[in-house]
Order: C-alpha cells, then sequence, then structure tokens
C-alpha cells in the first residue's frame, strides 16, 4: 500500500467560505482522501486557515477585536463548519502557528544563503500620524477616473480602475483617517525567481500526466515572463511572520513580516509538524525525502486561482532552498463555480456560505450535488432547480428509495434477518456482473480524480440496483415463489452494505446510517462482486434505517432562492 500526502489549498481566514470555495479544494481533497483510506493506503490530509495578511488585519479591525484574538474565534469556527461537512482532515492547522513561523523563517535564511534573496528599496505612502506604512488597502480617496469618494489604493471599487495610491485625490489612512501622508523610502526583500526558470520549466515539462488547466496556467506564467519576475516576499504590515531569518534580525527589516503567499504555503509542511506536535506522530516521513517521504505521493487541490503560487512561486521556494523536501507530484485544479445566473458575491451575501447550507440539509445533499457538477472541464452553474432535482432523484428516489423498499418489504415478509432464499438466477448473475465492471471503472475514476466521471458511474451503480428490483419484482414473485424472492432480498440486502462502502468517499453520513441499519462494521471494499454480494451472512440481523433522504420541496426551493439572492444593488 502506498502513502498519500493529500494537501487543500488554506482558506483566507477572514470570513466563512461560500460553496464555490468549498467545491474548488477542500470538498474533491476530502472526496479522494477518503477513497484512499477505504482503499487501504496510509493518508496525511492536511488543511489550514491562512491567517496573516491585509484582509485579515482590516477584517479584525472591522470586527474591532485584536487580531490575533479575531483568528483565533474565525479558526474555531471554520473548524467546526468543517467537521460539519465531514471534512476528514488529519490536521486543521494555522498559519499564524508557530512551527509555520520557525519553518518560514528557516526557508528565508537558506534562500538568502543560496543568493537567491535581494533588497530592493521602494516609495510607498507612510502615515504620519499612524506611525507605518500604509499597503494599498489601508488608503482611501477619490477616484480619479469617476469620481467616487472611497476608490481604494489598489482599485476603484465603483469604476473598478486599476490604481496606484499615488493616483488618488485626497488620499486618506483608513485607519485614523488621517490625510498627513508622504512618500518614504522603505526596503524589501525580493526573492530572484527568475534564477530558477530553469529548473522550474523542467520540472513542469516532467509533468506530463497533470490536467490541462493545471499545465496551461503554469506553463503561461512560467513563459509570459511576468509570472517569474523577482516577487517582493516581504511587506510593511505587523500581522504576519516577522522579517527575520531563524529568528536573527535582518537589517533595515525591523517591524516587517513575511508576505502572506510566502509563509501561506509553507503551512503544509507546518501544518504536519503541529500533528506530530500534538500526536506524537513523525512528520518528516510525510515532508523530508532524506527522511522516507520519497515514496510519499503527493496530491494538491486548489482553484485555478491558486495554481501560479503552487506550481512555481511555492516550487521557487522549495528548489531554491536546496534541501530535500518533497515536491508536489500531482496538482488537481478547478474552476469556478457560479450561483444562479452569476457569480458568489461575499460583499453582497449572494450565494450559500458554508455556515448557512448546514442550516439548510445535512451536508451529504450538499456533498453530493457540488462534487457531481465540480467544474473539472469548464466553470459550472449551482441553481436551486439543478440542486432540488439532483437531490429528490440520486439521493431520494434511487438510493433512499432502494434501501427503504427492501429493508421494509423483508421485514414485512421475512422479519428483520437477512433470509436464505435459493440460488441466484441468469438476472441476478447479469447484475452482478454489470456492478462488477461498472465498480472497476469506478475506482479509475477515482484514482484518476476524476469527479464528475465517478459520481456518474456511482449513479450508475445505484440506478443499476433499483432497475434489477424493479424488473425482478420481489413484491410479485414472493406471491407464487418464496424462495426465489428471498434469494433476491438476500442480495439486495448485500447491496446496500456495498453501496454504503462505496458511497462513503461522497456521502459519508448517509453511509454511516446505513450501515448501521444493515448492523455491520465490515467497511472492507469490494475485491470482487460476487463476494461482496454475500458478506452479510443468512440470518444477519439487521433494522430498517431512519428515511436517508428526503425531498426537497417547490416552496423550499423558490423560497431558498429568493432568501440567497444577494442584496439587491
Ligand atoms: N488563502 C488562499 C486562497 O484562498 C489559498 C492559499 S493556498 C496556500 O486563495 F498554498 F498558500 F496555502
Ligand atoms: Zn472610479
Amino acid at each position: 500500500m502506498a502513502r498519500h500526502l493529500i494537501t487543500s489549498a488554506i482558506p483566507y481566514i477572514n470570513g466563512i467560505k461560500h460553496l464555490g470555495n468549498l467545491v474548488g479544494s477542500q470538498l474533491p481533497a476530502d472526496l479522494y482522501a477518503r477513497y484512499l483510506r477505504a482503499r487501504g493506503h496510509e493518508v496525511m490530509f492536511i488543511c489550514a486557515t491562512d491567517e496573516h495578511g491585509t484582509p485579515a488585519e482590516l477584517a479584525a479591525a472591522k470586527a474591532g477585536k485584536p487580531v490575533a484574538d479575531y483568528c483565533a474565534e474565525m479558526h474555531a469556527i471554520q473548524a467546526e463548519i468543517a467537521r460539519g461537512f465531514h471534512l476528514s482532515f488529519d490536521h486543521f492547522g494555522r498559519s499564524s502557528s508557530p512551527q509555520n513561523r520557525v519553518l518560514t523563517q528557516a526557508f528565508a535564511k537558506r534562500l538568502a544563503e543560496a543568493g537567491l534573496i535581494r533588497e530592493v528599496t521602494e516609495k510607498q505612502m507612510y502615515s504620519v500620524v499612524d506611525g507605518r506604512f500604509l499597503p494599498d488597502r489601508y488608503i482611501e480617496g477619490t477616484c480619479p477616473n469617476c469620481g467616487f469618494d472611497s476608490a481604494r489604493g489598489d482599485q476603484c471599487d465603483n469604476c473598478t480602475k486599476q490604481l496606484d495610491p499615488v493616483d488618488l485625490i485626497n488620499p486618506r489612512s483608513v485607519i485614523s483617517g488621517s490625510t498627513e501622508l508622504e512618500l518614504r523610502d522603505t526596503k524589501h526583500l525580493f526573492l530572484r525567481q527568475s534564477e530558477l526558470r530553469g529548473k522550474l520549466a523542467d520540472w513542469i515539462d516532467s509533468k506530463a500526466d497533470w490536467p490541462i488547466l493545471t499545465t496551461s496556467i503554469a506553463k503561461k506564467w512560467l513563459n509570459d515572463g511576468d509570472g517569474l519576475q523577482d516577487r517582493g516576499i516581504t511587506r510593511d504590515l505587523q500581522w504576519g511572520v516577522p522579517a527575520q531569518f531563524d529568528g536573527a534580525p535582518w537589517q533595515g527589516m525591523d517591524g516587517k513580516v513575511f508576505y502572506v503567499w510566502f509563509d501561506a504555503p509553507i503551512e503544509y509542511i507546518a501544518a504536519t509538524q503541529e500533528w506530530a506536535d500534538a500526536t506524537g506522530g513523525d512528520w518528516e516521513r510525510w515532508w523530508r525525502t532524506d527522511k522516507g517521504a520519497e515514496d510519499v505521493t503527493y496530491t494538491q487541490f486548489m482553484g485555478k486561482d491558486n495554481v501560479p503560487f503552487h506550481t512555481l512561486s511555492f516550487p521557487a521556494t522549495i528548489l531554491g532552498s536546496a534541501e530535500p523536501w518533497k515536491l508536489v507530484d500531482y496538482i488537481k485544479s478547478f474552476n469556478y463555480l457560479n450561483y444562479d445566473g452569476g457569480q458568489f458575491s461575499t460583499s453582497r451575501g449572494r450565494g450559500v456560505f458554508m455556515d448557512q447550507a448546514l442550516g439548510l440539509l445535512p451536508a451529504d445533499y450538499w456533498r453530493w450535488w457540488l462534487l457531481s457538477h465540480a467544474p473539472e472541464s469548464a466553470d459550472s452553474e449551482f441553481t436551486w432547480e439543478n440542486f432540488q432535482q439532483s437531490a429528490n432523484k440520486d439521493l431520494a428516489d434511487v438510493l433512499g428509495n432502494l434501501v427503504s423498499r427492501v429493508t421494509k418489504f423483508c421485514r414485512s415478509k421475512f422479519g428483520e434477518a437477512i433470509p436464505e432464499g435459493g440460488h441466484f438466477g441468469e438476472r441476478e448473475t447479469a447484475l452482478i456482473a454489470d456492478l462488477e465492471s461498472r465498480l472497476r471503472s469506478y475506482e479509475a475514476h477515482m484514482e484518476a480524480m476524476d469527479v464528475r466521471k465517478a459520481a456518474i458511474e456511482l449513479r450508475g451503480i445505484w440506478v443499476a440496483g433499483n432497475e434489477y428490483l424493479q424488473a425482478a419484482a420481489p413484491w410479485t414473485v414472493v406471491k407464487t415463489d418464496p424462495e426465489a424472492a428471498a434469494a433476491m432480498i438476500r442480495l439486495a440486502l448485500n447491496l446496500i452494505r456495498v453501496y454504503a462502502v462505496i458511497s462513503a468517499p461522497f456521502i459519508p453520513a448517509a453511509s454511516a446510517s446505513m450501515m448501521a441499519g444493515m448492523k455491520t462494521d465490515d467497511w472492507s471494499w469490494p475485491a470482487s462482486m460476487a463476494e461482496a454480494l454475500a458478506v452479510l451472512p443468512v440470518g444477519h440481523v439487521f433494522e430498517v434505517p431512519e428515511v436517508l433522504f428526503r425531498k426537497i420541496t417547490d416552496e423550499e426551493r423558490v423560497e431558498w432562492q429568493a432568501r440567497f439572492a444577494g442584496i439587491r444593488t
């Protein structure tokens, strides 16, 4: 059995994520982690919150809280919601952890020793009253283009023009409102990524099996030149990893921190250290190729906007360090999920956010819809009609109905135990053969991380069972040939266990209910369908489970559609 390291892009700390964020990284990563564990592989599944940078500082200020407190609270909230969605992280870390500070500073030192860091002096807005430099988002003023009076230093939200803080008319500090601003020299550290172009290009070229979405973005940035310009890795901020080297000050870097995109991916490693510190586990065998990680397969999940950072910037940090760190083997990236004819919008409250979703329906409804409509080859769109249809049909009519029909029928005719019955006939043999080949194709799609194709095949497996029952009609046959009907039900009850096992990566809670109903904890993955469909022996006691999936009504659909439409502007 292989060892698999899986990371999901780490969500920003400021605010609760929407369903589009979820399906772009954490959820498919969880699907894959669950599948690999079910197949007997050893898995380390890591995620964390991305806590540094201006958005965190500003959100904390808005909430009227010290930034450290704000982050601690938001981390707890995001962790709770992740549990609600049954995201099976081995560790959900924090980029503000001491482990990440130490590791980030150690990387910086290695890069400096390798001659890959240079100092650059720039001019930046300084607020005399606040006693600090102001990054773009900390400056507001009147837009020179449209006259909007709250344009930000980097962009005007009214006319969308990209701005430089010096363009603003009457610029003022967002912190104090002070207009006493002046341009001052400030020194920053730049990572000489351009030096690593050859190495990065060779490495990317060696990844012939990567998805087209990943490779095309990586190559575009690599070849455009823009992507590999030397990159500023420090900022004039207070909240972040202090710009020091192995804890020792770097001249002129007092009061500066590393740029959030420098320390965030390092948190993948640091979070594994956090896990090790908490459990006594060994993180090095996952990350150090000199300590056993050479036989680890490392897969990253992320939205397409994150691809340049994971194909160029983070690998530049790793390769530049010239230390034996594990590099990613496969990058699964996603397009965007749109919401009902537009985009999800955090500021306008448009679309469904993770906490709201769990307030409406259990996680499995969302997991199933999102994964079966994952934006893989193109952007995809959430509509309430589609969601209702897919939940009611796939989950309630097909899977849920099979479970309840079979268990209730058995209870009323044969009692709550697996009945004996006779040998299987032609129809059963054909079903088993069909399921066998469908299962192998399901496995192939899961291994290839073809999420939609896997979902289609899984649904096909559910449908095949339903169609079999429809055609075999044990409820009719029982009147003339109870032996034959009992054999059909023996098969169907076993099918419920098989469905629970293979569906668990998509709908873990429903699978657990099915297993509880079947009173078994034999989660063994079917090596062959014929064997798997005989795991529950004759006489094995079960109980009729609660309704697995209720239907979404038209009234609910209409009400929810209105509720999540956002503030109209
Ligand atoms: N916080 C970023 C986002 O949500 C992702 C960071 S991924 C990491 O887009 F690699 F930096 F960790
Ligand atoms: Zn404007």
